[in-house]
């Protein structure tokens, strides 16, 4: 498959958030709770309701389904079942679940396979105990031997397993053993990101009170250098920043996403993208339940980027994909200084980033596009309309 222009096939994507989790890990800003259990049932009422009723106004059915979070394994496997089933797709969709090494078992899977999920994302982030006791993070490695092995025993047909580079006490020692211990699970797809510290989490507490260092850029520079070489040598090819896979497992949702095609969204918090229009839903899951329960629409907001705004978002995001950007759409001087300075390739009439050129995927799309009154360095993060 040929990344970033392969696009999924006619419809759109899905993205359902499930906004819980057994517990918040210190880096984790994303939209959820770990004190809203009791909410789970009637969150889902009201994301199949929601869905029923973007199919009642013409939905197509779905080309791939995301179900992120959160912690959409937290779920009990007959309510997740009950928003897969809900949701009208092709016969050929792909449908990915996120899941903690922690909160997924065999009998869940097999029900997840049942209603048709091709592919488990588990956040794995390291396999060395100090390293997820730095992050907050509730698993250790057994449990990701485990929760693999059960995605395989169930025979579900692909999945990805998230490493986080550059946690407090994380020596290149540890980085290497993660991805010997990653590698040897065989995972037809693996995330490599660098450790961000976002505003209100814990981390960015401890590090404001020296109680650890903020990650080093060059240490993390240097740690996606060796992930791509070792993840490249071991037969998963880079097709996007973030991003490694086997040929013919890359996530097609989030290529869609990247390629700019239709996502709608469910759940609270979701952000999707419809008839040129970016929108996202109200972020609380009992506000979203009320919304839906009183017949109201949980879209909270929405824009209609301009031309030039929308130009440079395809532009920024086809960068960091294999398939590279447009030449015509860059700068040929930018295109010239950052081709010398070995960041870039020109391949054929593409613009390609190099390994260290996607280390300065923001950088290279504010050269390549000097273009005045355009948007900053919002580029997408899987977690626009998808996660992620
Ligand atoms: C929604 S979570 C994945 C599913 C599941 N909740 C889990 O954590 O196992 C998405 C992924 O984003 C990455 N992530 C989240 N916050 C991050 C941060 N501050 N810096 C780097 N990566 C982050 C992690 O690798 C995580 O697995
Ligand atoms: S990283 Fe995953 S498990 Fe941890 S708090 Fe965030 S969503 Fe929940």
């Amino acid at each position: 498959m040929d990344a970033g222009a392969a696009a999924p096939g006619p419809g759109p994507g899905v993205y359902v958030h499930v906004p819980f989790c057994a517990a918040r890990c210190d880096y984790c800003a994303f939209a959820t709770w770990t004190d809203r259990g009791h909410l789970m049932d009637a969150y889902v009422d009201a994301c199949v309701t929601d869905v029923r009723r973007r199919v009642a106004d013409g939905m197509a059915d779905a080309a791939t389904v995301y179900v992120g979070g959160g912690t959409p394994s937290l779920l009990p496997a007959p309510a997740l079942a009950r928003i897969l089933d809900a949701i009208p797709r092709r016969p050929d969709a792909e449908v990915t679940v996120e899941a903690n090494p922690d909160s997924v078992d065999a009998a869940k899977l097999r029900v997840y396979r049942d209603r048709g999920v091709t592919r488990v994302s588990l956040g794995v982030q390291s396999t060395r105990a100090h390293v997820l006791a730095a992050l907050g993070r509730t698993h250790d490695r057994a449990n990701v031997d485990r929760a693999v092995a059960a995605v395989v025993d169930a025979g579900i047909a692909s999945f990805n397993l998230d490493v986080i580079a550059g946690a407090d006490g994380e020596s290149d020692a540890d980085f290497d053993a993660t991805l010997t211990d990653v590698l040897g699970l065989a995972p037809p797809h693996v995330s490599v990101y660098g450790l961000m510290v976002e505003p209100g989490t814990a981390l960015e507490r401890r590090v404001a009170a020296g109680d650890c260092a903020p990650p080093d850029p060059d240490v993390q520079a240097d740690r996606y250098l060796r992930a791509d070489a070792r993840l490249t040598g071991a037969g998963l090819g880079w097709y996007e920043v973030s991003n490694w896979a086997r040929p013919g497992h890359e996530c097609r949702h989030n290529q869609g996403y990247w390629s700019g095609e239709e996502c709608v969204a469910i759940g609270a918090a979701a952000h999707g993208y419809t008839d040129g229009e970016r929108w996202w839903n109200t972020p609380r899951p009992e506000r979203y339940i009320a919304r839906i329960g009183a017949g109201r629409s949980p879209v909270a907001g929405r824009e209609r980027p301009d031309g030039d705004a929308a130009a440079l978002d395809r532009f920024a995001l086809a960068l960091r994909t294999r398939a590279g950007a447009p030449l015509a759409d860059a700068d040929p001087d930018a295109v010239g200084e950052l081709a010398a300075a070995g960041l870039l390739d020109v391949v054929g009439d593409r613009v390609v980033l190099r390994p260290s050129g996607r280390l300065l995927a923001t950088e290279a799309t504010r050269r390549l596009r000097p273009a005045p009154g355009r948007a900053d360095g919002r580029i997408g993060t899987r977690y626009i309309g998808v996660p992620g």
